[in-house]
């Protein structure tokens, strides 16, 4: 990634290229919801192929991949949004899934109580804790001293005479809620006790709209493969072990989306549940954590940037024996802070028990169903035998599960930091210009070529059409005769375009046309006939950087 990439800049590039639009904008847009435009929606499809292709479809069951203990089969599934409401209380989302919240009472604004953070502030003997939601450390610096400020009513110049202390901590460090200067206000003691808010948005099925019809739209869609596990089984010849993919949009209510995508309150995954031997499952879990830390360094991820990070013990959920996150160090974020693109979870048998038996009981032994006061189990099961029986051995067995969940919005905005650059290129008259330019992986640049003619007319517009319609069975192909040459190449380097055509006056003499690359600006003359076998190789072949 480049060092010149901000926040700011690449929010910029995204609505000036049609990558990602604020949802409902003329109506002043919905906090948490973005959509995708023209380019951005061939980006995010093709980093969903790419994870459907490498994952699923190109997948060859008859050979054992490098680090895996065996051969394995995949096989994919697509369920609703919406599912029986049973679902979330045996998958604990419904006791459990939720986040604490504080609201301010001067300014009715809910923040969620994690993400506050501020520093302390003394004057003549009273010490405040000037809390700030600001995202850049500067801003976070300027927000706090200017409330503080105002709240000892001091003027800028002032600014020594008060006692700051350099940290930002998290509010929840802070035991005195009484002197906390909320966010967006001046006046300590205004935020409320943290409360528990559940992420699941509500809604309800059918026409009478009462409790008894109350549902959820799902928070993640790993649930959906779950309660499938036994129809996956019955209506294929899948044999453990065998892993059932997922791509689906998810809903969590957040309490401060933030981070353009990153963290929004509708988002797509991208998740895998294994299913394995209980002996194996600690090799399969290597497997699968190193296999998808491989799959973002290949797509171009490769770097300091991209990290693995192991759990510790008291990270982990009382089920699992092993989970590690693939973070990546999102310019966004403080130095040294890093953001969750994929957990991958050793997830025991704890999700096919729970929709067995009923929902266990987390706090206790894992392996405890949760009773209600008459002793009956609290969350009724399916009652479905969800368990494996070997065709083999014949051994019978719940499976373990190993679960790599990943997010498409979070990968994708990942892919647009990391390509973000700015170099020099010449105009037109050979000027040195700075040049914005996103250096994807050609495999997940939403266009490949784009194909120009030199000037609009002696027969070159009829010939570069010709050639951009042979191309465009093969590649997503862009078309444009309109404006400067160098400035549609500018165009094309700010979507990221790995080649763009240029037909000129000796195409049509000798049938060549130059192409040139991205990366290196450097321009060769191919003939017509050549382009498709030409652009194959250069298209596969691994990215220049
Ligand atoms: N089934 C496990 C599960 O859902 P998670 O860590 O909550 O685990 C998995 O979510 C991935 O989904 C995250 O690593 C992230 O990439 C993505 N994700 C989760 N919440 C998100 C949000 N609010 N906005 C965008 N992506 C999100």
């Amino acid at each position: 990634m480049s060092s010149k990439v901000t926040l700011e800049k690449l929010v910029s590039l995204c609505r000036r290229r049609g990558f990602l639009f604020q949802s409902s904008e003329i109506y002043g847009g919905l906090n948490g919801f973005w959509d995708y435009g023209p380019m951005g929606v061939l980006l995010k499809r093709n980093v969903k192929e790419a994870w459907w292709q490498d994952m699923v479809a190109g997948h060859n069951e008859l050979t054992v991949p490098a680090g895996a203990p065996s051969a394995y089969e995949m096989t994919g599934l697509d369920c609703t949004i919406i599912m029986h409401p049973q679902v979330w209380k045996c998958s604990g989302h419904y006791d459990l899934f939720h986040d604490y919240m504080v609201d301010c009472r001067e300014t009715k604004k809910r923040y969620r109580y994690d993400q506050i953070r501020g520093r302390w502030a003394a004057y003549q003997g009273e010490r405040v804790f000037v809390t700030t939601m600001a995202e850049s450390p500067e801003e976070a610096l300027e927000d706090t001293q200017r409330r503080a400020l105002k709240y000892f009513k001091l003027r800028n110049k002032d600014a020594d005479e008060v006692e700051w202390e350099a940290e930002f901590r998290p509010l929840p460090e802070v035991s005195d809620l009484s002197v906390v200067i909320g966010p967006d206000t001046t006046t300590p003691g205004t935020l409320t006790e943290p409360r528990e808010f559940n992420l699941m948005f509500k809604t309800y099925v059918g026409a009478l709209g009462g409790e008894e019809s109350a549902a959820f739209l799902r928070p993640e869609t790993a649930q959906g493969i779950f309660v499938n596990f036994k129809n996956v089984l019955d209506s294929t010849r899948v044999r453990i072990p065998f892993g059932i993919a997922q791509i689906g949009k998810s809903f969590r209510n957040e309490i401060t989306p933030r981070y353009y995508t990153f963290r929004s309150r509708e988002f797509e995954q991208m998740e895998i549940e294994f299913f394995c031997h209980p002996e194996s499952s600690q090799a399969w879990y290597r497997y699968w954590r190193d296999r998808r830390l491989q799959w973002y360094v290949d797509l171009g991820l490769a770097g300091e940037r991209l990290r693995l990070r192991e759990h510790g013990p008291e990270e982990l959920s009382h089920y699992s024996t092993g989970t590690a996150d693939i973070e990546y160090a999102f310019p966004f974020l403080d130095e040294g802070e890093w953001g969750e693109l994929e957990g991958i979870a050793h997830r025991g048998d704890f999700d096919l028990r729970s929709h067995m038996e009923g929902k266990l009981d987390p706090k206790t032994n894992p392996l405890e169903v949760e009773l209600d006061e008459h002793g009956k189990p609290k969350w009724r099961g399916s009652g479905k035998d969800l368990s494996y029986r070997d065709p083999v051995t014949g051994e019978r067995y719940i499976p373990h599960v190993i679960e790599p969940s990943a997010g498409a919005d979070r990968a994708t905005l990942a892919f647009l930091c990391e390509a973000y650059d700015e170099d020099e290129a010449p105009d037109e008259k050979g000027k040195p210009q700075v040049r914005t330019v996103l250096r994807f992986h050609p495999r997940i640049a939403p266009i490949k070529v784009a194909v120009f003619p030199l000037v609009k007319k002696d027969g070159m517009p009829e010939v570069a059409q010709r050639i951009y319609t042979t191309l465009r069975p093969h590649w997503s192909a862009f078309y444009d005769e309109k404006g400067a040459v160098g400035r549609r190449y500018r165009r094309q380097d700010e979507v990221g375009t790995p080649f763009c055509i240029t037909v000129d006056g000796q195409t049509l003499q000798d049938g060549t046309v130059t192409i040139r690359d991205r990366d290196s600006l450097e321009q060769v003359r191919v003939h017509e006939n050549e382009l498709v076998a030409y652009l194959s190789e250069r298209l596969a072949a691994p990215q220049q950087r």
